[in-house]
């Protein structure tokens, strides 16, 4: 086989054959294959576009390519769930523990964060003691007793989509439904998972800005699962404004807390009920969706979804007592308003930018080997559709130095204040074909 007939037959609309899709993606993970030859078919697909059983082959030589995490000594369906870059997203710390509380596994691997996005270990890493560094022995045994816990990601998951995700970045290819769909579906399938719920972002801050986008993403991505043996769900939901309160480690777990007492933001609280409907649903644990809430709600309504939060960190060396008194969470030494400069109503607060204004703060890596302020974030005190006076709190900056001018301008500028009464469907649609 050579590679350059497969961009040839790429570049005149061919069809790749499983054998063929196995190849440059062997060759090139052995480095046998040269980037220039893989960015010219990553252009042609780009262009051409991939079928169902390509987007399947891509997938599964890409799991592949690399160590496929082996669940099989846990017992039930180990459902995972995945979001397409949110800000301030604390679902997943309430989720694990929600829908374990209802005996679906949770078998979760989590990164640290990079960049504007927050990692769900270095939230957990806000509890004094909680550790991630458990073997998979520990890690099964304890998902087996509790249904519930986190290890740290392997270093050699998925490398062919390491060095792609990497090669596309330069050569203006990420922005293909295909390659997004196949890259994300090949990290949640080598991680472990018998059954996938997605959360797929539109919006200003989203990957997929328009609505009809993020819905063929997400068709492509559960299609691709359903093909490969994965039940695989996804929800479109809206990033015209962060999700919840907060953003920011130690204050995400704390609003993650409230939320678990049935007390959260009104919008997380939501997103989480709909996506652990679905976990629940795929792990068996509910015939449908309208099931699945109320017991979800039951959970959180007699106090055992918060249970199961604490003998989830106390598993794993974590200071449980948090969930009682969240005064125990790291505190950041200052905390500095930020007035509005003029009256309407809140159009927009650009996720993306406000996550950059958190990790301005200390709050998020510029390189992997950033040490981070868990302490530190910020509060939203206004949201999309709240009437604000000119001179009233927008969102209370959490900070450990107190010059911070620079942060206050980013979060005013990315607040949208106008004469709209905008109203957010912070649900669009759920897709589950
Ligand atoms: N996120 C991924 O993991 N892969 C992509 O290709 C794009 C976004
Ligand atoms: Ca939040």
């Amino acid at each position: 086989m050579r590679m350059v007939d497969l961009i040839a037959k790429k570049r005149d609309g061919g069809v790749l054959t499983k054998e063929e899709i196995e190849f440059f993606i062997n060759g090139y993970t052995e480095g046998e294959i040269p980037d220039y030859q893989v960015s010219s078919l990553m252009m042609a697909l780009f262009f051409r576009d991939m079928t169902e059983d390509e987007r399947a082959d891509l997938t599964m030589a890409m799991v592949r390519s690399g160590d496929e995490i082996d669940l099989s000594s846990i017992e039930g369906i180990k459902v995972d769930k995945h979001s397409t870059g949110g800000v301030g997203d604390t679902t997943t710390l309430v989720l694990a523990p929600l829908v374990a509380a209802l005996d679906v596994p949770v078998a979760k691997m989590s990164g640290r964060g990079l960049g504007h996005t927050g990692g769900t270990i270095d939230k957990l890493e806000a509890v004094e003691g909680f550790h991630v560094e458990i073997t998979e022995q520990e890690f099964a045994d304890l998902v087996n007793r509790d249904k519930v816990a986190v290890i740290g990601q392997s270093g050699n998951l998925t490398p062919a989509d390491k060095k792609l995700y990497a090669l596309r970045d330069v050569t203006a290819t990420v922005n293909s439904i295909p390659l997004i769909a196949s890259s994300i579906m090949s990290k949640k399938i080598a991680a472990g998972a018998d059954a996938i719920v997605l959360d797929v972002k539109t919006g200003g801050g989203a990957f997929m800005k328009s609505e009809e986008d993020a819905v063929e993403l997400a068709r492509a991505m559960v299609s691709i699962g359903n093909n490969v043996g994965r039940k695989t769900m996804a929800i479109i939901s809206s990033m015209a404004e962060p999700l919840g309160h907060a953003i920011g480690n130690s204050l995400e777990v704390k609003e993650a807390i409230e939320t678990l007492r049935g007390e959260g933001p009104e919008d997380l609280t939501a997103l989480c009920m709909e996506l652990g409907a679905q976990m629940t649903v795929l792990g068996g644990k509910a015939e449908t969706l309208d099931e699945a809430k109320e017991k979800l709600q039951q959970v959180i309504d007699d106090g055992s979804a918060l249970e199961k939060f604490k003998v989830f960190l106390s598993n794993q060396g974590g200071d449980a007592s948090v969930a009682d008194d969240v005064s125990k969470l790291p505190q950041a030494q200052y905390q500095i308003e930020v007035k509005a400069e003029s009256s309407g109503y809140v159009e927009e607060i650009a996720a993306e930018e406000l996550g950059v204004a958190s990790a301005m703060l200390g709050a998020g890596r510029q390189t992997k080997d950033d040490v981070i302020d868990l302490a530190v974030g910020l509060m939203l005190e206004k949201k999309v559709g709240d009437h604000v006076e000119e001179g009233e709190t927008l969102a209370v900056i959490h900070s450990n130095r107190e010059d911070v001018e620079e942060v206050k301008r980013k979060i005013l500028d990315n607040y949208k204040i106008g004469g709209k009464e905008v109203n957010i469907s912070l649900i669009k649609q759920v897709i589950t074909e």
